[in-house]
């Protein structure tokens, strides 16, 4: 009998409920005998039923039925919608086994430091692994200077609250921006003045202007695949935002939640134009690994580092050890290296697929953004369409896309834009999905014109 067999052997037994949940499974010596196989063979086999999660051991004592819980997900139907909404990583391209690996080492390895607080900076291996990280993405800095967060939310929700030393008070963000931006600024109270990005950009004469004008302390940017439009600037924006910057003393917090996504290595971050600290550089481990492990880093100048350090401490004392041990595990042994690679040609290849689906089928009458990365891009509908009723149409072709409303500041809402992440739809279905906006649009705007008609 080999190692397979004694597998399908015992699962049978679970499947039929001879072994329960929590029953002990029989000693390794009993069973090779009463199989007629080696020792190792039945170890082989318990081995790689543990690994299944279908039993597990216990030191001294022997091997167990787990108790099985069931997937959240398993009980729901396939309802064949297609999601242009959620804005999670692609599921299948995620390496489960590879994390699953890196968090049971990652128990073994930080054993000890569970039992007591760690670093409020973060673990100071894993800031080892991250400033090597960050030189591939151009970005050339120390360890001492990367602070670990919860999220790059937790780090650009900090900033906001902290004082400057140009001592200004208000802040300043493209528009639309993220909504975890917006309701950060809401929470906090903070003065924001907007910025339109468009399909050219922005407008550097309205951006000297408020840096000139408004006592902006400091200006917050998506540099790369910014959410929601997808634009990234060129080099030559981001050195120009950096001259202002420098010129009005306004600082700079660089969101580069994507960058790792950027097969274009001719970019760099604004970071790149003035290490000084005039840039503060956040990165997020959530759109390229997963956004349940609440991953991200800055890159904290000493001027700030202090009073950023307290808030961290204020905030959650620090960012658990566990994901911070697996991810500096995953780093460390290049498994992070290789899955970079295959995001990059899966979602490069999804929004080429998306843009050439727009170009075919959207009306000329709807402009849409130019989005490179796979995850988000925005529809301005034609006229008279307004999102909301727009979406609640598509809906009933069972295609689901988010309102851009809540994406911007209150005086610079727009009722009439629509985004679509592409990261969690099938290549297969993302040309029907689009048909189906451009049909919806279509039925809408006849609608529309046969009612003014009358
Ligand atoms: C531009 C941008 N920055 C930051 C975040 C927050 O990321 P994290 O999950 O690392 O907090 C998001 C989330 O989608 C985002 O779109």
């Amino acid at each position: 009998m080999i190692y397979a067999e004694v597998m399908l052997h015992i699962e049978m037994l679970m499947d039929t409920g001879e072994l329960i949940p929590g029953k002990k499974l029989p000693s390794i010596r009993s069973l090779a005998k009463r199989l007629d196989c080696s020792v190792n063979t039945i170890i082989k086999a318990y081995s790689e039923l543990e690994k299944k999660h279908k039993i597990y051991s216990v030191s001294k004592s022997g091997y167990y039925v787990v108790e099985q819980v069931p997937s959240r997900h398993s009980g729901a139907a396939n309802t064949g919608a297609i999601d242009f909404l959620s804005a999670g990583p692609d599921k299948k391209a995620m390496p489960y086994r590879d994390y699953q690996h890196c968090i049971n080492q990652a128990i073994e390895v930080y054993k000890e430091e569970m039992f007591t607080y760690s670093e409020i900076q973060g673990l100071p291996s894993l800031r080892v692994e991250l400033a090597r990280h960050l030189r591939e993405l151009q970005v050339f800095t120390v360890p001492e200077r990367v602070c670990v967060v919860s999220g790059s939310q937790q780090a650009i929700h900090l900033l906001i609250s902290l004082p400057f030393p140009n001592n200004k008070k208000n802040i300043c963000v493209e528009q639309p921006t993220h909504l975890s931006m917006i309701e950060s600024i809401k929470c906090q109270q903070a003065t924001a003045y907007g910025i339109e990005i468009t399909a050219n950009g922005l407008d550097m004469d309205r951006l000297e202007h408020l840096f000139k004008w408004n006592d902006i302390k400091f200006f917050y940017t998506v540099t790369r695949y910014h959410n929601p439009t997808g634009y990234s600037y060129s080099n030559k924006e981001r050195r120009k935002i950096v001259e202002l910057a420098q010129k009005y003393d306004v600082y700079i917090i660089e969101d580069d939640y994507l960058g790792d996504l950027d097969p274009d290595m001719q970019q760099d971050p604004m970071f790149a134009y003035d290490p000084s600290g005039r840039v503060i550089y956040i990165k997020s481990f959530s759109k390229v690994m997963l956004p349940g492990l609440r991953l991200g880093l800055a890159v904290i100048p000493d001027f700030i580092r202090d009073s950023f350090l307290s808030a961290k401490f204020a905030s959650d004392l620090h960012t658990p050890v566990l994901t911070q041990g697996a991810l500096e595990i995953y780093l460390k042994s290049g498994m992070f290296k290789a899955h970079i690679q295959r995001m990059r040609s899966i979602y490069t290849r999804k929004a080429a697929l998306l843009q050439k689906a727009y170009q075919e089928l959207l009306p000329p009458s709807a402009a849409y953004s130019g989005s490179l990365s796979g995850f988000y891009s925005t529809i301005r509908l034609p006229n008279p369409l307004k999102a909301k009723t727009f979406i609640e149409h598509l809906k009933q072709g069972n295609v689901h896309v988010d309102d851009a409303r809540k994406m911007y500041l209150p005086d610079f809402v727009q009722d009439s834009v629509i985004r679509l992440s592409v990261s969690q739809v099938e290549e297969a279905y993302i040309e029907s999905g689009v048909q189906t906006i451009a049909r919806v649009m279509k039925e809408l705007i006849n609608t529309t014109l046969q009612v003014k008609f009358i």
